[in-house]
C-alpha cells in the first residue's frame, strides 16, 4: 500500500506552497497524495483561480470553514479535519506556511499520533502580536519534521531546543510555483493592458491587521499611496479584508479619484506575478511577496516593523519601512539608490524536486 499523504491548503499563500509539492508527489509510486482544502479563503479570485493557475485538481476534501475569529477558524478547522483523519487515517500530514489552518491541522495530527511535517518551518518575526507568529511557534513545536527555507530558520529552531534530526533545510518552495508557470507569467502583459510601462510603476498590496484595521493608520497609508502615484503610477490589488476596511472608513473614494492609482480586485497567481515581474518596486506587508521580489531582484518596501524572513533583507532586495519613511524610500528606488541583492542559497525553484 502506498503511503497516504494529506497536503493542507487553506488560504491564498498556501496554494503556491502546496502545488509544487503535489505535482512532485503524484509522480512517485511510493505515495498517494491528496489535497485537503480547509476553505479559509473561498472567493473565486482568492482560491479557485489559484487552483486553476497552478494546475491543482479538485481537493479530495473541502472543509468549507470560511471566515471568522481566530478561535472560530482554528476550532472549526480542527473539528472538521479531525473527522477526516479519523475516517481516512493518512500516514503523514504536510502543513505549509503559517495560517490558522497550519496550526489547526498540525494539532489534529499530533494528537492522533499521525506524523506531521511543516514546510516553511523556523521563520520567526519575534512579534507575538502577529497571529502568524503564534501559528509558527505552535506548529514547529509539535511537528515531527521541520522543512526550512534558510539558515536563519534552522538557527531559530535550534535555539528553541529542537533537535537537529528534526530539521531539514529544503529551500523555498514558493519559488518552485513561479518556475512551474514561468512561461505563462512571462507571456502575460498585465502592465501593458493597464497602459503601464515596464519598470515605471509600483505594485501595492496590504492586508495585515496592523496596517489596515486601524482608521488612522489606513488613512495615512492611503495618503501616502495617493502622493506616490503623483510621481509614478501604482497598481493596488486590494485584498478583501482591506477592501472592507477602506469602505468602512470612507477611504475608498479617495483612492478611486487619485490620478495614477489603478485599483484592482485580488488577482490570480499568474497575472499578479506578471505584474510584479515587470514592476519598478513593490510596497507590501505580505510575507511571500518579500521572497518573490528577492527572487526577481525587485526593490521591495515592506510596511512592517519586523520580518520573519530576514534573509530577504540581508541578501535580497527587501527593506523594512515605516509608513513615515515610505515616500522617501520610494524616492530612493526611483533615483536608483537600492541594492537588488542576490538569491539566497537553495532558492532555486527546485525545492519540491
Ligand atoms: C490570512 C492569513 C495570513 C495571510 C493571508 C493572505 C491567518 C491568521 N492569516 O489572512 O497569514 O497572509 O491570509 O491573504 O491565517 N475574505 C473574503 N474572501 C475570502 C477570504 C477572506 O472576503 O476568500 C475576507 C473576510 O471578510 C475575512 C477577511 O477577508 O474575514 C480576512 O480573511 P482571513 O482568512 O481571516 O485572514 P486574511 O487577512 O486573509
Amino acid at each position: 500500500m502506498p503511503t497516504t499523504i494529506h497536503l493542507i491548503a487553506a488560504a491564498r499563500p498556501t496554494f503556491m506552497k502546496v502545488a509544487p509539492l503535489y505535482h512532485a508527489l503524484v509522480r512517485e509510486n511510493w505515495c498517494s497524495a491528496s489535497i485537503v482544502h480547509t476553505g479559509q479563503h473561498y472567493d473565486t479570485n482568492m482560491s479557485d483561480a489559484f487552483f486553476l493557475d497552478l494546475r491543482l485538481p479538485e481537493p479530495a476534501y473541502h472543509l468549507e470553514i470560511g471566515s471568522g475569529t481566530h478561535a472560530e477558524q482554528t476550532g472549526r478547522t480542527m473539528i472538521a479535519y479531525e473527522a477526516v483523519c479519523l475516517r481516512d487515517r493518512p500516514d503523514t500530514i504536510i502543513v505549509v506556511g503559517d495560517v490558522n489552518a497550519t496550526a489547526a491541522c498540525a494539532l489534529v495530527g499530533a494528537k492522533l499520533c499521525i506524523p506531521v511535517i511543516h514546510l516553511e518551518a523556523g521563520l520567526r518575526s519575534r512579534d507575538r502580536s502577529m497571529p502568524e507568529e503564534i501559528n509558527r511557534l505552535v506548529t514547529d513545536a509539535i511537528s515531527d519534521l521541520l522543512w526550512t527555507p534558510s539558515e536563519d530558520a534552522d538557527e531559530n529552531l535550534k535555539a528553541e531546543g529542537i533537535p537537529q534530526d528534526r530539521i531539514e533545510r529544503v529551500g523555498n518552495i514558493m519559488l518552485d510555483a513561479f518556475e512551474l508557470v514561468r512561461d505563462k507569467i512571462e507571456g502575460a502583459d498585465v502592465a501593458g493592458e493597464l497602459g503601464l510601462t515596464s519598470q515605471k510603476y509600483g505594485v501595492v498590496t496590504l492586508h495585515r491587521p496592523s496596517n489596515v484595521d486601524d482608521v488612522t493608520e489606513l488613512a495615512a497609508l492611503t495618503d501616502c499611496i495617493v502622493r506616490i502615484a503623483q510621481a509614478t503610477p501604482v497598481v493596488f490589488a486590494i485584498h478583501p479584508r482591506t477592501a472592507g476596511r477602506l469602505n468602512e472608513f470612507g477611504l475608498h473614494d479617495r483612492l478611486v479619484r487619485a490620478p495614477g492609482v489603478h485599483l484592482l480586485e485580488p488577482m490570480n497567481y499568474i497575472r499578479f506575478m506578471a505584474l510584479v515581474r515587470t514592476a519598478g518596486f513593490v510596497i507590501t506587508d505580505s510575507g511571500g511577496i518579500q521572497e518573490e521580489t528577492t527572487y526577481l531582484g525587485i526593490p521591495c518596501l515592506t510596511l512592517r516593523e519586523t520580518t520573519e524572513r530576514p534573509i530577504t533583507i540581508t541578501l535580497g532586495s527587501n527593506r523594512l519601512c515605516r509608513r513615515e519613511h515610505l515616500i522617501n524610500s520610494v524616492n530612493d528606488v526611483l533615483v536608483g539608490r537600492w541594492v537588488r541583492g542576490q538569491r539566497p542559497p537553495l532558492w532555486d525553484g527546485n525545492t519540491a524536486g
